[in-house]
């Protein structure tokens, strides 16, 4: 946990209604549910536990922060710029992140083993209820209450994942969605040119945009038949894409201008702002995209989008009407904007950090404080023997409950255990989240090898220690790490080699 002695620690500082009230629950693994307690309290309310229960405490204790909505911290200005960018669009940000199963997944179409829903990727409360992997599990809610053409839904969003400087198990996500109701229309026709219309108001730019494919194909992106006409899917997608590149202009000139005062004003020239559109596959939408921008020599995956399905329109009581949403993750644009090198400085109350942003003035890029030295442990050991014999996998981002884009995860597909009775790497990461928090950067898998006789799997990892607040001792470094390796072997059975 970052804090400092000057700064009272940000949760006291908040709402009643905002704390946990009580926190009635340990750490267990995804696989050790038997010793849950009865129940869960967040924000008052009582949760039964059950054998899906996985939320730790060092998730409950950032509940309630809603770093999105604190003045002048880098992910609110981040999301008012955005939301600057959709002009009488209506702005939900108070949204509680304890949704249910239902909210996060079906409401969304998302089939029922579809890998999102896992027990290592998602927190549950119990069973039916979870913390929201997406800022997706309003879009139904929202539709539903029907209060406005266009709306955004930021939020705190959970997902269990890897530990390094870009992946923290809370993040923000930004929904927008923007829909026109055909009953407001005399004819096909005049929606249609009402769209265009809107779609000829929206501000031009000069990005270089490359969008190869055709807005729908058959089996890669298909347009729903059923519900659209092609005309109708074309113009909608034509302005969902323009919107969204608008909105990337704005954020990337802002860098650019942030890193021009900073005097890295050639950095900054150096090559046009380009963006592509990826075809991609979203429960929700169809056809979808993912936007990618091209930044300071890398494609950077930024956003997912694409047409409605009308399924889900249906289900929320608004079947006449058509449209297209969007997730973006925020900390991988607040990153980028303000050059803040590692994802936990978010999280931090230390004034160096918070002191250097202020919301309504110029952007200014982040002018990193010391660090403190970092302390590498590895730690090898041999998988339990199962019956299933573990395999890596590569699992790409599209399996996951949500794509890489949205969740500001990395683009490389990540390297997983998959799932056996006895050890996932997420587990891993949880176990070193839990014991030694905010003071681990990242944790690697550095070598992996089948014993030719045994046939047993042996890992190797490398936790990398470094506090944003302090130098750790060797002796607090190793008290961590030995910390970790005996939870490995109570929880997961491993052989320590
Ligand atoms: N819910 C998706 C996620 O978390 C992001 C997303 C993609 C949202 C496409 C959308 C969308 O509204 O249309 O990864």
């Amino acid at each position: 946990m970052l804090r400092l002695s000057c700064s009272p620690p940000l949760l006291l500082a908040l709402p009643a209604n905002l704390r946990i009230l009580r926190v009635a629950t340990r750490f267990y693994s995804s696989q050790d549910a038997s010793s849950a307690p009865a129940s869960l309290t967040i924000n008052g309310k009582a949760y039964p536990s059950d054998s899906w229960t996985n939320v730790p405490p060092s998730i409950l204790k950032h509940y309630g922060r809603q770093l999105h909505i604190q003045p002048n911290h880098p992910i609110s200005i981040t999301r008012k710029l955005i939301e600057s960018r959709f002009p009488g669009f209506k702005n939900h940000n108070a949204l509680p992140p304890v949704v249910t199963v239902g909210q996060n997944f079906d409401s969304l179409g998302f089939a029922p083993d579809h890998p999102g829903r896992s027990k290592t990727d998602t927190y549950y409360i119990n069973k039916s209820t979870v913390l929201r992997t997406h800022t997706s599990a309003h879009e139904v809610d929202v539709f539903r209450a029907n209060e406005s053409d266009g709306y955004t839904i930021s939020a705190d969003v959970y997902r269990r994942d890897a530990v390094d400087k870009s992946h923290y198990p809370i993040f923000h996500q930004m929904e927008g969605a923007l829909t026109w109701d055909r009953n407001d229309y005399p004819s096909n026709q005049a929606l249609l040119d009402q769209i265009k219309a809107d779609y000829d108001k929206l501000p031009r730019h000069d990005l270089v945009v490359e969008d190869p494919n055709p807005t729908f194909h058959p089996q890669r992106n298909p347009l729903q038949e059923q519900h659209h006409s092609p005309e109708e899917a074309e113009i909608i997608s034509a302005h969902l894409k323009r919107s969204l590149e608008d909105m990337v202009v704005t954020i990337f000139n802002e860098a650019d201008k942030a890193l021009a005062a900073a005097g890295h004003s050639s950095e900054a020239e150096k090559e046009p702002l380009k963006v592509r559109w990826i075809e991609a596959f979203f429960p929700h939408t169809s056809p979808s995209w993912e936007m990618e921008v091209w930044w300071r020599g890398d494609w950077l995956e930024v956003l997912g989008c694409g047409v409605i399905e009308q399924p889900l329109l249906i289900r929320s009581n608004v079947e006449s009407r058509i449209g297209w949403a969007f997730g973006i993750g925020l900390e991988r644009i607040a990153m980028l904007l303000f050059g803040i090198p590692d994802i936990r400085l978010f999280w931090s109350n230390d004034q160096r950090f918070l002191a250097q942003f202020e919301g309504g003035k110029p952007m200014k890029r982040f002018v990193p404080f010391s660090k403190y030295p970092a302390a590498p442990r590895d730690v090898a050991f041999w998988l339990p023997k199962t019956d299933s014999t573990p395999t890596v996998a590569a699992t790409p981002a599209s399996t996951s409950s949500a794509p890489s884009s949205a969740g500001g995860q990395s683009t490389e597909p990540a390297i997983t255990i998959t799932d056996t009775p006895a050890f996932h790497e997420n587990d891993l990461m949880e176990v070193v989240r839990n014991t030694a928090g905010d003071s681990v950067e990242d944790v690697v898998l550095i070598d992996r090898f089948t014993h030719p006789k045994t046939g047993r799997e042996s890992l190797c990892y490398r936790v990398t220690y470094r506090s944003l607040e302090k130098t750790l001792t060797n002796e607090e470094a190793n008290m961590l790490h030995e910390q970790i390796r005996q939870e490995l072997v109570t929880k997961f059975g491993v052989e320590l080699r």
